[in-house]
């Protein structure tokens, strides 16, 4: 019995919980994936989290407790927390949904920045190691310090161009690919030396070099195809936790840095599928994706309507689709759209959304919204369930929605878009774009729907004119 009660040390009890934390991890990604297991998945996580932190803070200070040192380390870590949590809680109560991917890529540069503190303390700190286990030791800081680094200004590039303050256009420096391959190349050859020869200059080195290349992986990548390097950002980062996780020697670090690095792997794999780009080539920072050959500029005319006539034009109609995207959740106008809704349905119009898989900023961003205004989900179908149905459809209302309804996506090869599945909206008879000016959408893409004979143009806030519609009606 005593032998038991020696077997309980703060680390065994830690690692115990550990296991029962890495559990409510699992279990958390299964609930995320439905619909109405969310809520609980996102308790499990919650619950996991709490217990790796209090089994993480107790285990680190269980045996030194009472001393000097454990008193201020203890007295950093509250601090520390205080203020990040304070920071954490105050952003994200004013972040707006459409805010929501660059503070999650601003999240994600912090994961890589930790890692690379990390990798650094430990190529400073003395670790009483010898032989194989030194040398492991020192991969596994170069190697943490490299996927750190690049993670961090990836994500710092992610967190410009989707606020919009850096160009969403790739950048496309000459022989871009061969200057990813030879920093990977000088990756690889610069660790071997390292290993048997752990100089600092080489860290420093190493550092430099995968901070330069996350910046170019990134920027690289073209406005349209951001969705999958958020994804991807999300992975690197969960490999950067692991690789800290090695270096702190935390099993729980490890298992979680893994549980993100897979399934934001399979995550950026299932959306390049979704919008047919190449998996390889987006982590590749759009290996082998060429200069857009056309400039996608459109000439032609454009037909106004107003509200009142739209209004008309959808009580006469027998089938409505409405092509939600990112301009809907900036006006807020999925309420006055729901209220539209189920007013067409009491008329007998049958309506129906069509859901892009990347509209809006975030995956899932306009599912979340009409969930908020209560449309009922039979009624909101994928975008591979509805895109037959637009040549038998009377009216689509696109509301907020422009690169995810563009047919030079389709239709022309030269377009940076080009092979981008898109919803199918001009087949219908009559095609009613809400929004507020002529300007394209997210990839910078000018849109040639505009100019359709079948389209016309409703200007302005778009909650405001479905209102207007509401009123008419
Ligand atoms: P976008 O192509 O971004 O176009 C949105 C349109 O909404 C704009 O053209 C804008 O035109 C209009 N708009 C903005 N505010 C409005 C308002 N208050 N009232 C009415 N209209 C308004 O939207 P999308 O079709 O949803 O496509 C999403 C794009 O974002 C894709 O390129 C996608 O790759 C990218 N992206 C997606 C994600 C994810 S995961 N979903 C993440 C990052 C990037 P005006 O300025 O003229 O009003």
């Amino acid at each position: 019995m005593p032998e038991a009660v020696a077997l309980l040390t703060p680390v065994s009890i830690a690692g115990a919980a550990y296991i029962v934390a890495a559990l409510l991890f699992i279990m958390s990604l299964a609930g995320l994936s439905r619909h109405d297991t969310a809520k609980a998945g996102v308790n499990y996580g919650i619950a996991g989290m709490a217990i790796a932190l209090v089994a993480t803070v107790w285990a680190t200070f269980a045996g030194v407790w009472g001393s000097p040192q454990a008193s201020v380390g203890f007295g950093l870590l509250v601090v520390a927390v205080l203020v990040g949590a304070a920071i954490g809680l105050w952003r994200a109560r004013l972040v707006a949904m459409t805010g929501m991917p660059e503070l999650i890529a601003l999240l994600h540069s912090f994961v890589g920045l930790a890692a690379v503190l990390v990798g650094w303390n430990g190529a400073l700190e003395e670790t009483g190691m010898t032989g194989a286990l030194l040398d492991i030791h020192h991969a596994e800081v170069f190697i943490g310090v490299f996927i750190g680094a690049v993670t961090f200004t990836g994500s710092i590039v992610a967190f410009l161009k989707l606020s919009a303050r850096m160009s969403s256009a790739p950048l496309m420096l000459p022989g871009k690919n061969v200057l990813n391959l030879g920093a990977l190349v000088a990756f690889v050859a610069l660790t071997v030396w390292y290993v048997i020869d752990p100089a600092l200059w080489l860290l420093v080195v190493v550092t430099t070099l995968a901070l330069l290349l996350g910046w170019h992986l990134v920027a690289s990548i073209g406005g349209g195809d951001m969705p999958v390097v958020i994804s991807m950002l999300n992975s690197y980062s969960g490999w950067a936790a692991a690789a800290a996780g090695f270096l702190l020697n935390n099993d729980l670090l490890i298992v979680t840095g893994a549980l993100v690095g897979s399934s934001g792997a399979y995550l950026s794999y299932i959306m390049c599928k979704a919008m047919n780009r190449s998996f390889i080539s987006v982590i590749a920072g759009g290996f082998g994706i060429a200069a857009p050959a056309s400039s996608g500029e459109v000439e032609g005319e454009v037909r106004e309507i107003l509200a009142e006539d739209a209004a008309e034009l959808l009580r006469d109609a027998s089938t409505v689709i409405i092509t939600p995207g990112y301009g809907m959740a900036v006006a807020q106008a999925q309420y006055p759209v729901a209220e539209l809704t189920s007013r067409l349905r009491e008329h007998g119009v049958e309506v129906r959304f069509g859901i892009h898989p990347v509209a809006g900023r975030l995956p899932g961003h306009m599912n979340v919204l009409l969930a908020e205004a209560k449309v009922p989900y039979d009624i909101v179908e994928e975008m591979d369930e509805i895109n037959d149905d637009f040549a038998d459809t009377t009216v689509v209302l696109v509301i907020g929605a422009n690169d995810t309804v563009n047919p030079a996506a389709a239709e022309d090869p030269g377009s940076p878009i080009a092979g981008m599945p898109v919803l199918r909206v001009w087949e219908a008879s009559n095609v009613i774009v809400f929004k507020r000016s002529m300007s394209a959408g997210y990839a910078g893409v000018a849109n040639p729907l505009f100019y359709r004979d079948n389209a016309q143009m409703l200007f302005g806030d778009a909650k405001q004119r479905v209102e207007d519609i509401l009123r008419a009606i």
